[in-house]
């Protein structure tokens, strides 16, 4: 055999050797697809597993000890399904149990929806930002602890909504009560002066547009794509080169499959594949 056929051979054989990494992502429902949706934008290549809890749905108004039980759960099916990164793709996750979750999985490489927002809020220029959020992710006072960290220039106000998520996915997107709610949280006195708005809930980046309308001169900052660059940037550093280079596909899976939410998916995200249903306990 000549030497570059040898190497030719290797390359083949050792390739199929490794393992094709997969990135599994959770949220209570439909929010984490915007998440999903930007990284499909920059790592098309890579396979993935999106989880909805539908079942738990809303996590915002859970206990931190439900959310924690519900996440520890899904990562653990999210492994056995051959994911070795997981994207948190909910905040109220991010924040009640993303730190259990690191410490219960040491093998997994965690991405949680936070961090990435607040080392971008860090590194801008920004006063005065207003954080939407669900009750347990403004309970947890996460967003503020961690941006203390690493700035002491950027203002964060935090403002529980925990109405957004019921309208979103009971399907009010774009309705005039869904305008009116907005509205009435956007004009909390707490926002005023603001210069931009923290989508801190995974749902709200599918508001943006009526948040714009409401609140002209105010920037909205797009979460998802912050975090789905973060992940990028750590995917490459890894050169792991065994990926398939087309367009790798996404399985589904939720809690509690039902006709509205899969409707909603397809309406809203235009995803029109076969839901699986999977009950973890
Ligand atoms: N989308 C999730 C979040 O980012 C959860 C919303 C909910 O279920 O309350 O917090």
């Amino acid at each position: 055999m000549s030497k570059a056929h040898g190497g030719f051979l290797f390359g083949i054989l050792r390739r199929s050797m490794e393992k094709i990494h997969k990135i599994g992502l959770f949220d209570s429902g439909l929010g984490g697809l915007t998440v999903l949706k930007a990284l499909e934008d920059v790592l098309p290549q890579v396979p993935k597993i999106y989880y909805g809890d539908t079942l738990h749905l809303p996590y915002g108004d859970k206990s931190d000890e439900a959310i924690i039980g519900y996440s520890l759960r899904i990562v653990e099916f999210l492994r056995q399904q051959g994911c070795d990164v997981i994207v948190i793709a909910c905040n109220s996750a991010s924040a009640a149990a993303g730190a259990v979750l690191e410490q219960a999985f040491p093998s997994l490489r965690f991405v949680n929806v936070i961090d990435p927002v607040v080392e971008a809020l860090a590194n801008s220029n920004e006063k005065k930002v207003g954080l939407l959020g669900t009750r347990a992710t403004v309970r947890s006072e996460e967003y503020p602890r961690r941006l203390s960290v690493l700035s002491n220039t950027v203002e964060l106000v935090s403002l529980p909504t925990p109405l957004l998520v019921p309208l979103i996915e009971d399907g009010f997107l774009g309705s005039d009560i869904a305008e009116q709610v907005l509205r009435h949280y956007l004009n909390s006195p707490s926002f005023h002066g603001i210069s931009s708005i923290v989508p801190g809930c995974t749902h709200y980046p599918l508001l943006k547009e009526l948040a714009q309308k409401v609140l002209k001169d105010v920037r909205w900052i797009d979460a998802p794509e912050i975090v789905a660059a973060q992940v990028m940037q750590w995917w490459n550093s890894q050169s792991r080169l065994n990926q398939p280079t087309e367009h790798a596909g996404t399985q589904f899976f939720v809690s509690d499959k039902t006709e509205s939410f899969m409707d909603l998916a397809q309406a809203t995200f235009g995803i029109s594949a076969t839901w699986e249903t999977a009950v973890l306990s």
